[in-house]
C-alpha cells in the first residue's frame, strides 16, 4: 500500500471500511479544473515570493497541463487510496514531475484548497444556471408575443376573479425569474473572495501573497479572517437557497401548466416532443417534463436542508462533516440546471387553445369587480358598490345569466346608479379594457411591460 500523503506519524494503513467511508474522490474529482486553476495560482505566487524556484514552478504548470489534459482524455486514473481531488492530483504530479511537486503543498492545506477549488465551482455554475434563466425568460416573453390580446381567466383561490391578458400572467413568471437571477448574482458578488492562503485555519508565517493568488483567480479579494475561511458554509448555503426559491417558482410554474393541459382547464396542448404517453392507456398524452420539474424541485429543496443540517453543529473551524458539503451542492446545480432546461422547452413547444379559452371566458363573473368600479365611477361608496354588484351577480345565479344579460331595468331594480352606459363595463372584452393602474393588465400597461422584457433581454 501506498504511504499516505500524510502518513508520517502512522504505523499502520487504515482499514479498507475506513478508507471508503472517507474517501470522496469518487465525487469531489468533479472540482478537477478548479483545484488545478488554484494550484496553478498558488505555484506561480510560491515562486513570485521566492518559496520555490522559477524553474521548479515551471515542471509543475507543465505537469499540471498534462494532469488536466489525461484527465479530460478520460486516461487519468482516479485512485480511491488516494482520497480526494487534491491528493490524487498532488500525487500524480509527484510521480510525473519528482521532487518540484513536493514544493506546491507549502503555506497550503487541503482546507483552504477545497474552498478555493468550491468557491470557483459555484461561481462558474451560478453563471450557468443565470443564462438557463435568461434563456427560460427569453422563451416566456416569445410565447407572450405569440399570443398578442388573448385574454384569460385570471384565478384566486382556484376560483375564477377577473379577467387577464395572457401576455400580462406569462410576464409575472419573467419577473420571478429575474429575481432569481438578481438572488444568484448578488450571491455570486458576496462569494467571490479568496479563501486561498488561508492554509489549515491560522494561516501561515511564510512569506506568502494572498492577494496575488486572488488576483489571478478572479477573486475579489482574500477573506479577511483565516478561520472564517476555512470554516463557514455560507456561500453554498445562499447558492442553494436562491435555487430553492428558483425551484419553487419553476414547480409552481409547472403546477399552472399541468393544470392548463388537463381536460378540464384545455387552456394549452403541448406537442407530442414534450409529452409521454401510458403504459396501459393508449389514448394517454401526459405533461411529464413539467410533473418532473415539480418533482424534482423537492430535490432542490432537500439539497438545501442536508447542508442547513450538516453546518448546524459544528464549532469552528474546519470539521471533516464539511466534506459532505459537495454533492448536495452538485446535485442542486445538476437539478435545476435540468429544470430549466426543460421549461424553456416546454414554453416553446405548447400552443394556447384560443378558441377554447373564449368560449369558456363568460363563465363565473369575471367583469363583477369591473362593474363595482362603474359605480364608485358614478359617486356610489365602493362597498355599498360591491353590495349592489354582490346582488346583481345573485340575480344572474338565480337566472342562470351573465351579467351583459341583465337588462337595465333589472338591474336599476337593484340600484338607480345603473345606465345605459354600463354595457360598456360588462363583458369580460370590455372589463379588460377597463384596467389603466400602473402595472395592471390592461392591455396598454402590458404592451409597455413586453416592450420593457424585449428591450431588456435583446429579442429580436
Ligand atoms: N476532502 C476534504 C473535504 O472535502 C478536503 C479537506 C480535508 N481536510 C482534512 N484536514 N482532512 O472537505
Amino acid at each position: 500500500k501506498e504511504v499516505k500523503l500524510w502518513g508520517g506519524r502512522f504505523e499502520e494503513s487504515v482499514t479498507d471500511a475506513v478508507e471508503r467511508f472517507t474517501e470522496s474522490i469518487s465525487f469531489d474529482k468533479e472540482l478537477y479544473k478548479q483545484d488545478i486553476m488554484g494550484s496553478r495560482a498558488h505555484a506561480s505566487m510560491l515562486a513570485k515570493q521566492g518559496l520555490m524556484s522559477m524553474s521548479d514552478r515551471d515542471s509543475i504548470l507543465q505537469g499540471l497541463d498534462e494532469i488536466e489534459r489525461s484527465i479530460e482524455n478520460g486516461e487519468f486514473v482516479w485512485r480511491t487510496d488516494r482520497e480526494d481531488v487534491h491528493m490524487n492530483i498532488e500525487a500524480a504530479l509527484t510521480d510525473k514531475i519528482g521532487e518540484p511537486a513536493k514544493k506546491l503543498h507549502t503555506a497550503r492545506s487541503r482546507n483552504d484548497q477545497v474552498l478555493t477549488d468550491f468557491r470557483l465551482w459555484c461561481r462558474d455554475a451560478i453563471d450557468k444556471i443565470v443564462a438557463r434563466i435568461r434563456h427560460l425568460q427569453v422563451s416566456m416573453v416569445i410565447l407572450a408575443l405569440k399570443n398578442e390580446g388573448l385574454i384569460v381567466p385570471g384565478y384566486t383561490h382556484l376560483q375564477r376573479a377577473q379577467p387577464v391578458l395572457l401576455q400580462h400572467l406569462l410576464l409575472a413568471y419573467v419577473e420571478q425569474l429575474e429575481r432569481d437571477a438578481g438572488r444568484l448574482l448578488d450571491c455570486r458578488a458576496r462569494q467571490n473572495f479568496s479563501p486561498l492562503g488561508a492554509c489549515a485555519l491560522a494561516g501561515t508565517g511564510l512569506p506568502i501573497d494572498r492577494f496575488m493568488t486572488s488576483d489571478a483567480l478572479g477573486f475579489t479579494a482574500p477573506l479577511r479572517n483565516s478561520i472564517d475561511a476555512v470554516s463557514d458554509r455560507d456561500f453554498v448555503l445562499e447558492f442553494l437557497s436562491a435555487n430553492s426559491i428558483t425551484a419553487v417558482h419553476l414547480s409552481r410554474l409547472g403546477e399552472e401548466w399541468v393544470l392548463w393541459a388537463s381536460e378540464e382547464f384545455g387552456f394549452i396542448t403541448p406537442s407530442d416532443s414534450v409529452s409521454t404517453g401510458s403504459s396501459i392507456m393508449p389514448q394517454k398524452k401526459n405533461p411529464d417534463p413539467m410533473e418532473l420539474v415539480r418533482g424534482k424541485s423537492a430535490r432542490v429543496i432537500g439539497d438545501l436542508v442536508t447542508l442547513l443540517t450538516l453546518c448546524k453543529g459544528l464549532p469552528l473551524a474546519y470539521n471533516r462533516d464539511l466534506q459532505e458539503d459537495k454533492e448536495p451542492a452538485f446535485d442542486s446545480v445538476k437539478t435545476i440546471l435540468g429544470m430549466l432546461e426543460v421549461s424553456a422547452e416546454f414554453a416553446q413547444n405548447i400552443t394556447f387553445n384560443q378558441e377554447r379559452i373564449r368560449k369558456a371566458l363568460p363563465a363565473g363573473h369575471l367583469d363583477a369587480t369591473t362593474l363595482a368600479d362603474y359605480l364608485v365611477k358614478k359617486g356610489v361608496p365602493f362597498r355599498t358598490s360591491h353590495d349592489i354588484v354582490g346582488r346583481s351577480v345573485a340575480l344572474c345565479v338565480s337566472k342562470g345569466c351573465q351579467l351583459q344579460e341583465l337588462h337595465l331595468k333589472e338591474l336599476r331594480t337593484i340600484s338607480p346608479f345603473f345606465d345605459e352606459d354600463v354595457y360598456e363595463f360588462l363583458g369580460v372584452e370590455n372589463a379588460v379594457k377597463k384596467f389603466s393602474s400602473y402595472g395592471s393588465t390592461g392591455s396598454e400597461c402590458v404592451a409597455s411591460q413586453l416592450d420593457y422584457w424585449v428591450t431588456k433581454l435583446e429579442i429580436k
